[in-house]
């Protein structure tokens, strides 16, 4: 997958794309990224990029050109409408993110974001530009960068080869409209607290119940919303086929947690 982001801070994304999965997966060839300066696409002496908004009105609007000018020289082919890369902007006006939407965008062989900033973006950047607009959540961030690291990263991780295990992506909390169950590692007992036993009686078809109980009972105290939303139809989410065996239940541990 490429990758082209537009912005008018590219050092705000070295930490990000330097490490951890993402620097592996750039090294690996899966991703590609390219950084574009939105002020180089400029063309007077002060390398203007905003203006003031017409009618009046606090703050500055991002200018269209050299918005216009970067997306079409880094884009030769054709306009998204007849097959060319998706074009998005970054605004909290836009579609709420999601790890469905993750799993569309990492479909795609190239994404080309847009970080927009002050008071907004010129509308006809919205009108005949851009192809979606994407806001990762309910709260006004002072430029998309943050969150166009945000997306980029979790479309990452779901490209074919970049996770060491392809299982560890589908467990994640929300892939399977749950949020995750409680994991442990060793040791056994720390200061007195136990793992729960079923863990580690190595029958899997017991852990794998115990698993999906406690999803269902974590996403039903913290995220009633989507328990409720949650396609619980055997073979997405399976119910286990024979009644539950008595296990550790999220109450016991909770227990055995506070002593
Ligand atoms: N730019 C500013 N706030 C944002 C948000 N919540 N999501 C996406 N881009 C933004």
């Amino acid at each position: 997958m490429r990758i082209d982001i537009l912005t008018l801070f590219p050092q705000m994304f070295q930490g990000v794309f330097d490490t951890g999965i993402f620097q592996r997966a750039v090294a690996d060839k899966l991703v590609s990224v390219n950084l574009y300066n939105i002020r180089d696409y400029t063309h007077d002496k002060h390398r203007t990029v905003d203006d003031y908004p017409y009618g009046g009105g606090a703050g500055m609007v991002l200018k269209p050109e050299p918005i216009f000018e970067a997306v079409e020289s880094i884009r030769p082919g054709p306009h998204p409408e007849s097959g060319g890369p998706p074009v998005i902007l970054m605004t909290p006006q836009g579609r709420l993110f999601s790890q469905k939407l993750a799993a569309e965008f990492a479909r795609q062989e190239r994404l080309i974001l847009i970080c927009g900033h002050y008071e907004g973006v010129d509308e006809r950047i919205r009108q005949h530009l851009v192809t979606d607009e994407i806001s990762i959540g309910d709260y006004v961030l002072s430029g998309g960068e943050l969150a166009a690291m945000v997306v980029i990263d979790a479309v990452v991780r779901l490209l074919p080869g970049v996770l060491g295990s392809e299982a560890s992506a589908l467990d994640d909390s929300h892939v399977s409209g749950l949020l995750e169950y409680p994991q442990y590692t060793r040791p056994e007992v720390y200061r007195g607290w136990l793992v729960p036993q079923v863990l580690l009686s190595g029958n899997h078809a017991q852990i794998a119940r115990w698993r999906r109980e406690q999803a269902i009972i974590r996403t039903r105290e913290r995220r009633p919303d989507l328990l409720a939303k949650a396609n619980l139809s055997p073979g997405v989410n399976p119910l286990p086929e024979s009644p539950l065996e008595p296990t550790t239940s999220a109450e016991e541990i909770e227990e055995s947690n506070n002593h």
